[in-house]
Order: structure tokens, then C-alpha cells, then sequence
């Protein structure tokens, strides 16, 4: 199988899986507990269906939108995910200039493995700066000045993640940052040995957001560890709403779900927040951000801007999602897999095909830009 088989979601994430030893396809691939979130992301999309409208002149369709204050050619931006090195060695360099082909935002994890300096420095596209939010206070202070001294305009807090998910897949194959495999773990390291060819003779494995200021080397610190012992638990709205006013620029909630806290975030002073569940991977059985995407934009739509990720794998699931009032969707696994399968190529491959996607659809749909579609586009199934 090769790239040039690669048609949808589903190839990627073939050709991934043939590429990846075993723990660390899983680690993408898996969720929390029973992975009922995780299947519902996608399955929500099925309870909806669109009602296209006809004879609009469609042969011009702009698929440009503007969320936190940035001009995007595509409605799609790719969402922030830790530890893109491992699942091909360009990592997070391959993912920020796909992003820039094709003119969208891009983000930058705080458990990224290229430093958010350097990828401000070479791309011109928007990049937002995942922030997880620390005990330390000074160091939330010293990240954040980091960020803006290096032009990110975009902070975005992940707010569902105040303690780790159980992911049962990791726990049977040892995945771990120091890795601690297990003997199974380890036998499906060995046979894939191009994977361990190329991790060896490349780059050494680093996290650099927090490399400057917490030590994550040897075996001292497990992520794990970094989840349960430097991250906040107590972090309230007060918390955020002194990182906003500090901040000074464009701020986005990432995992927000309900629709009072959606009028929190708007009161505090954020300029966007993003309905989201971690794809799955943090609390099983909690609701998806496109169930939600109704009661929230109609609570905040008009003051905030609304956006959404999870189980995006068409360019009919961002129409829908975009037909209910979201500014933008977030893309995880879907690059995720392009990038394992075949790094920048791979993610610019996956995202051609949904451009043209997107642009096949709305023409189906009457639709000449984003602004065309609405409520009245959808039915819901009962
Ligand atoms: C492997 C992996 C790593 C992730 N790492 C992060 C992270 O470091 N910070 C974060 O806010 N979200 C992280 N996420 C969540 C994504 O940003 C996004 O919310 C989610 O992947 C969307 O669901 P989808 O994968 O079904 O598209 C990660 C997701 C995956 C699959």
C-alpha cells in the first residue's frame, strides 16, 4: 500500500498502521475506557442530514472563513497534538508547512516535538500555542511570554484535560514518554524496523516547550507524572480569566461542553472556544462537541466564536458542522494518520482531497460560500 492509494480517512489510517509499531498506532488511534466518545464523534455526524438547496450558480465557491481574529482559506484548521515526532520524523514541521499549502492555522502542542519558535519563524500562517495550565504560576508566566516573543497570536488553554484519560490501549503496550514497553510492546517495535531506523537516525526526541523549564529527560518525569503532578486541578475561572488579561491578544477555551460555561468563557473575555472532548481520549461517555454545537452557539454565537473538533473524517461532517453555526473545525487523527503515513505529503494529499471535498459539497448543497449555510440546511433524525 502506498500514498498513492490513499483516498479517505480510512487509507491514511491503514497505511499508518502498517507503518507504525504497534503502541504508538495505538496511542493515535485509541481513547478513554470503553472508546464509546470516541465512536460517537463520528457517529453523531450520522444522525444529521443535509437538505441541499439547487440552482444557485455555483461554478465560484469560497471556502475562506475568519475565526480568532485570522483569515483562513479553508474552514478546517489542525488542531494541537503532542508528540508528532514519534509518528514521523518531520513532526510538527511537516504538519505547520501542509498547513501553510493550504493556507489554515495550525497548532503547536505544549507537549509538541519542534519548538513553536522555530515554526513561527519559517511559516507565515496563523499558529495557535496549546497551553496546558501548570501548579507553577511563574512558569505559566514564563510560557507565555515565550509565546509571544516568538509572534503567536493565538493562546489556546486545554481545559479538559486537568487530569489524564485512562487509555487502556497504552496501558497494555507500555506506551510512555520515557518509553516503558511492555514484552508485547517491545516485540511490535521489532518488527517494525524502518520506524526504528528512522527514530534513531534522526533528531533526538525532545520536547522543547518544556525542556526549558521543567526536566523531562532521563527516566525523572513520565507524561503521565506531568499530568498528575505539575498540572492544576484547582485551576478556576479566576485562574483563566487573569491568563486572558494577561495574555492581551486572541484567546481560545479548548474542551469547553456546556452551555453555561460557553457564557463564562464569552464573560471573561475569550474570544473563541472550541466544543471538543479530547477525540475521545480524556472523559468516556461525555457528549460530543457536534451534539452541543446547537444549545452552544445559540447561547454565545453572536459574542463569541464557536468552534468544534472531534471524528471529523468528510467534507460533509464540516458542512454540517459549519451549517450549525461553527466558525471553524478542528482536524486531529485525520492529519494525524496523512502524517504517519507519509508526512508532509501525506497531510498535503489528505488535505487536497477534503479541500476538494468541501468544494464538490457545497456546490451539492447550493452553496457558494460558508455564509450560505445555515440551520435550515439540516434535519435531525429522530
Ligand atoms: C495523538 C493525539 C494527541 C493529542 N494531543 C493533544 C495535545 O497535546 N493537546 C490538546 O489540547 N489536544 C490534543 N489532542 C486532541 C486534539 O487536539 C483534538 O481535540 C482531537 O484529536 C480531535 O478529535 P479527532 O482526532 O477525532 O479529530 C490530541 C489528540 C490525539 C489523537
Amino acid at each position: 500500500m502506498r500514498l498513492s492509494d490513499c483516498h479517505n480517512f480510512h487509507d491514511f489510517r491503514k497505511l499508518a498502521q502498517r507503518r507504525l509499531p504497534g503502541p504508538i498506532f495505538n496511542y493515535i488511534d485509541g481513547g478513554a475506557d470503553d472508546e464509546v466518545t470516541l465512536r460517537r464523534n463520528t457517529g453523531a455526524f450520522d444522525d444529521c442530514d443535509l437538505v441541499p438547496n439547487i440552482l444557485r450558480g455555483v461554478s465560484d465557491v469560497d471556502l475562506s472563513v475568519t475565526v480568532l481574529g485570522q483569515k483562513l482559506a479553508l474552514p478546517v484548521y489542525l488542531s494541537p497534538t503532542a508528540l508528532q515526532r514519534l509518528f514521523h520524523h518531520d513532526g510538527e514541521r511537516a504538519t505547520a508547512a501542509a498547513a501553510e499549502t493550504f493556507g489554515t492555522m495550525f497548532g503547536c502542542s505544549s507537549l509538541g516535538t519542534v519548538s513553536m519558535e522555530e515554526l513561527a519563524r519559517k511559516h507565515s500562517n496563523p499558529q495557535v500555542y496549546q497551553f496546558y495550565f501548570h501548579k507553577d504560576r511563574g512558569l505559566n508566566r514564563a510560557m507565555m511570554q515565550k509565546a509571544k516573543e516568538s509572534g503567536i497570536k493565538v493562546m489556546m488553554l486545554t481545559v479538559d484535560s486537568i487530569t489524564g484519560g485512562n487509555r487502556e490501549r497504552d496501558l497494555r503496550t507500555g506506551f510512555s514518554i520515557p518509553f516503558r514497553l511492555t514484552l508485547g510492546g517491545m516485540l511490535q517495535f521489532a518488527v517494525k524496523p524502518a520506524w526504528g531506523i528512522n527514530y534513531l537516525t534522526h533528531e533526538k526526541f525532545s520536547l522543547p516547550q518544556l525542556d526549558a523549564h521543567i526536566d523531562m529527560k532521563g527516566d525523572t518525569l513520565t507524561i503521565g507524572r506531568y499530568f498528575t503532578e505539575m498540572l492544576d486541578p484547582s485551576m478556576t475561572w479566576d485562574d483563566v480569566a487573569l491568563m486572558v488579561s494577561e495574555w492581551g491578544g486572541q484567546f481560545c477555551l479548548k474542551g469547553v461542553m456546556s452551555a453555561e460555561d460557553a457564557r463564562r468563557a464569552a464573560g471573561i473575555g475569550c474570544n473563541g472556544i472550541v466544543l471538543s472532548n479530547h477525540g475521545g481520549r480524556q472523559l468516556d461517555g461525555s457528549r460530543t462537541g457536534f451534539d452541543q454545537l446547537d444549545e452552544i452557539v445559540q447561547a454565545v454565537g453572536d459574542r463569541i466564536d464557536v468552534m468544534m473538533d472531534g471524528g471529523i473524517q468528510r467534507g460533509t461532517h464540516v458542512l454540517k458542522a459549519l451549517s450549525l453555526g461553527a466558525k471553524a473545525v478542528g482536524l486531529g487523527r485525520f492529519y494525524l494518520f496523512a502524517l504517519a503515513a507519509a508526512g508532509r505529503p501525506g497531510i498535503e494529499r489528505a488535505l487536497g482531497q477534503l479541500k476538494a471535498e468541501l468544494v464538490r459539497d457545497m456546490r451539492l448543497m447550493g452553496a457558494r460560500s460558508v455564509a450560505d449555510l445555515g440551520r435550515d440546511n439540516l434535519r435531525f433524525r429522530t
